[in-house]
C-alpha cells in the first residue's frame, strides 16, 4: 500500500541496517543569472547550504545525463534563446526560474507545455524561495541603530503611473520623507544603504508593482534587517502575515488615506514604536540572495516535486 510505504520512506532503515547510499541528484543551470560568468561550482556547494548529494553545474555537455535542467527567465526573454528542446531526454524535468515579478516578464506564452516545476517567490512554486525569511535566534539581538530622521525612501526607477510613485506624492505634503537612489539625485553608494536607512525611524517598502507574494529585498534588507520599520505596499497585509508577526511592518492599506498614514507615523511615540521590535528579541533576519543557495533548495526539494507535471499555460499561472 502507497501509504505504508511512504511510512517506511520516513521511519528510514532499520537500526543498524546500512544506510542506503544516496544518488547524486545532478542540476544543469542552462544560464547563470544575469551573468555570463558563473561562480566556481565545486562539488561541496550545496553542501554549504546543508544540503547533500546536490551538484550544481553549467557544462551544458551534461544535457543528456542531468536530472534536470534550469533555465533562468530573464536570458530567455532578452536573449531569446532557443530552448534545446531536440536535444531533450525522453522525461527530463525541466524547471522555469525567476525571482521578477510579471510586470516585468514577458515572453512567457511561447513557453507552453515545456516546464515541469517552477522555482520563484511564489509561495505555491514547486521549490519556493523567499527573498528572505525570519530564523530563530540564537545570541541576543544587537542593539538598534540609533535614529535621528523620520522616513527613507529608495527608489532608482521612478515612474509617475506606478502606484508607489502616486502614494509616494500624496504622502509627501504632510511627512518629511527623504528619496535616495539613482531616480532622486541622491544616489547611494553600493553598501550604503542599510546603514543610510537604518538612521531613519520608517523604510517605504514600497514594491515596483503589486503581485502576489511580491515581496522583495525591500522588505527584507532595507528594512527589517536594516533595523527600521518597514511601511509597506505590495501584496495584502495576510501575505505578509505569513512571513513576519503582524506587528513587524506598517501596511499602508490599513490607513484611509495617505494623510492618516502619515499622521500615524509622525504622532508615533517611543513605546509604541518598541513595540514593532518585539520579534527582534528572538528572530532574525536571513537574506536568501544567493543564486547557489536557491538552486540548491532544489535538491532539497526533490523526492516532494509532483512527478509528470507539466505548466501548460505558464502564463496564466503567473498572471493569475
Ligand atoms: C563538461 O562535461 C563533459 C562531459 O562530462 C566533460 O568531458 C568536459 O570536460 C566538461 N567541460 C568542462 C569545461 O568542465
Ligand atoms: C503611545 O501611543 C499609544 C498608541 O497610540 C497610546 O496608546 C499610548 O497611550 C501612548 N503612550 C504614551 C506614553 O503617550
Amino acid at each position: 500500500m502507497l501509504s505504508g510505504l511512504w511510512l517506511l520512506r520516513l521511519l528510514g532503515p532499520a537500526p543498524g541496517a546500512a544506510p542506503a547510499p544516496q544518488p547524486m541528484v545532478t542540476i544543469l543551470i542552462w544560464h547563470w543569472p544575469f551573468t555570463e560568468q558563473p561562480p566556481e561550482l565545486p562539488g561541496d556547494t550545496c553542501a554549504r547550504y546543508g544540503v547533500a548529494h546536490c551538484l550544481l553545474s553549467t557544462n551544458r555537455s551534461l544535457l543528456t545525463s542531468a536530472d534536470m535542467v534550469v533555465f533562468h527567465h530573464r536570458e530567455l526573454q532578452t536573449q531569446r534563446t532557443r530552448l534545446p528542446l531536440a536535444q531533450r531526454p525522453q522525461g527530463q524535468p525541466w524547471v522555469w526560474a525567476s525571482m521578477e515579478s510579471p510586470s516585468h516578464t514577458r515572453g512567457l506564452r511561447r513557453l507552453r507545455g515545456i516546464f515541469n516545476w517552477v522555482l520563484s517567490y511564489r509561495s505555491d512554486s514547486d521549490i519556493f524561495v523567499p527573498y528572505g525569511r525570519l530564523e530563530p535566534r540564537s545570541s541576543p539581538a544587537p542593539p538598534l541603530p540609533a535614529k535621528s530622521r523620520l522616513a527613507a525612501w529608495v527608489v532608482s526607477n521612478f515612474q509617475e503611473r506606478q502606484q508607489r510613485a502616486r502614494l509616494y506624492r500624496q504622502l509627501a505634503p504632510h511627512l518629511q520623507v527623504d528619496v535616495f537612489g539613482r531616480a532622486s539625485g541622491r544616489p547611494l553608494c553600493t553598501n550604503c544603504l542599510v546603514s543610510t536607512v537604518a538612521r531613519y525611524h520608517f523604510y517605504l517598502s514600497f514594491e515596483n508593482s503589486q503581485h502576489r507574494d511580491y515581496i522583495t529585498e525591500k522588505f527584507w534588507r532595507n528594512a527589517l534587517l536594516a533595523g527600521t520599520v518597514p511601511v509597506v505596499l505590495g501584496p495584502p497585509r495576510a501575505t505578509y502575515e505569513a512571513f513576519v508577526p503582524p506587528d513587524a511592518f506598517i501596511h499602508v492599506d490599513d490607513f484611509g488615506s495617505a494623510r492618516e498614514l502619515a499622521a500615524f507615523l509622525t504622532g508615533m511615540n517611543t513605546s509604541r514604536y518598541q513595540r514593532f521590535f518585539a520579534w527582534r528579541d528572538r528572530l532574525r533576519v536571513r537574506l536568501l540572495t544567493d543564486w547557489r543557495e536557491r538552486f540548491c533548495t532544489i535538491c532539497a526539494r526533490y523526492p516532494y516535486l509532483p512527478r509528470g507535471q507539466v505548466y501548460e499555460d505558464l502564463e496564466g499561472w503567473f498572471q493569475a
